[in-house]
């Protein structure tokens, strides 16, 4: 609402060239922007600390973090948010049976995703992610109610590859991998959500600014989505996992909104 009147303000204020834009360009609104991991007051702006169900999932990784422990969630060069696993012993396993053999960071947006009619989002970011056997780090979109839907717009599964998906069902998945070069640099990863019909959204994945892949979720609109990044470690990426610390980096976040 704000950043309409904001535009009508603009484009009432604007040169003639201005006016002759088309108007049926979709707006687009700042969700996330670049600044996020400037430091952690701007970070806690927009980002809350574990899952948003709390400290445990699938993996073998146990998240630990808040506004007063960043061992695990770390802003050390502004700009970049880095997650840690650590090896551990002694920890008890999830209620679901899963045994712990580290602790490490995850954190989600704040605010839910809902592509709506007519709309979408643009979701883009830089990062630095191993494929280590056993590290699990990835960074996706999951149902606020119920499951699926999920789209993982990015998620390294321990074997040199990284993978894009999208779930219709437990069983009806479209899943992509591709190489994933020199796991020690930055690479860019975007996904650009799109409603098709009213119904279905499809799902555009790049690396490093080549389109990988376009899926399609079925009945995604309307859906509510959480944001996480997380490291987990061994579930889908194998074990045994590494004996020393493992790090997953992200820099230039940034989430924009296409919804009318
Ligand atoms: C933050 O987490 C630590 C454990 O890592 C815990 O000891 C502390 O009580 C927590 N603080 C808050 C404010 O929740
Ligand atoms: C591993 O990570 C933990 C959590 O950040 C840290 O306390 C510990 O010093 C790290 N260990 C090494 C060897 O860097
Ligand atoms: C999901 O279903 C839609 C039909 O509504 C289909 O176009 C799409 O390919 C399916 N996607 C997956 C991930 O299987
Ligand atoms: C949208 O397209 C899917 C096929 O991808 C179809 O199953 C569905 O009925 C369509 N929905 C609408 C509202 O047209």
């Amino acid at each position: 609402m704000v950043s309409s009147l904001i535009l009508s303000a603009l484009m009432l204020g604007a040169s003639a060239s201005v006016l002759l834009t088309p108007v049926s360009k979709r707006a687009e609104t700042t969700v996330i922007p670049t600044t996020v991991f400037n430091d952690y007051s701007a970070f806690q702006q927009y980002f809350n600390y574990l899952y948003p169900w709390g400290s445990d999932h699938n993996g073998a990784a146990r998240m630990v973090g808040n506004s007063s422990d960043h061992d695990y969630i770390t802003i050390k060069t502004p700009g970049t948010l880095t997650l840690t696993a650590q090896p551990v012993s002694g920890q008890p396993a999830t209620s679901s049976g899963v045994a712990i053999h580290y602790l490490s960071g995850t954190v989600y947006a704040k605010n839910s995703l809902t592509v709506e009619k007519g709309g979408g989002y643009d979701i883009s970011g830089s990062f630095q992610a191993t494929t280590t056997k056993g590290t699990w780090p990835a960074f996706w979109l999951t149902a606020t109610k119920g499951w699926p839907p999920e789209i993982d717009i990015a998620e390294w599964k321990g074997n040199g590859d990284i993978s894009f998906n999208t779930f219709n069902t437990s069983s009806q998945v479209a899943a992509k991998n591709v190489n994933y070069p020199n796991p020690s640099a930055f690479h860019d990863v975007k996904a650009e959500l799109r409603d098709e019909n009213g119904s279905d959204v499809s799902i555009t994945f790049y690396l490093d600014g080549t389109k990988v892949v376009t899926q399609v979720g079925k009945g995604y609109v309307g859906a509510g989505f959480w944001l996480i990044m997380d490291l987990q470690m061994d579930g889908s990426s194998g074990s045994p996992g590494p004996t020393t610390n493992t790090t997953y980096s992200l820099k230039n976040l940034q989430v924009t909104s296409l919804n009318p």
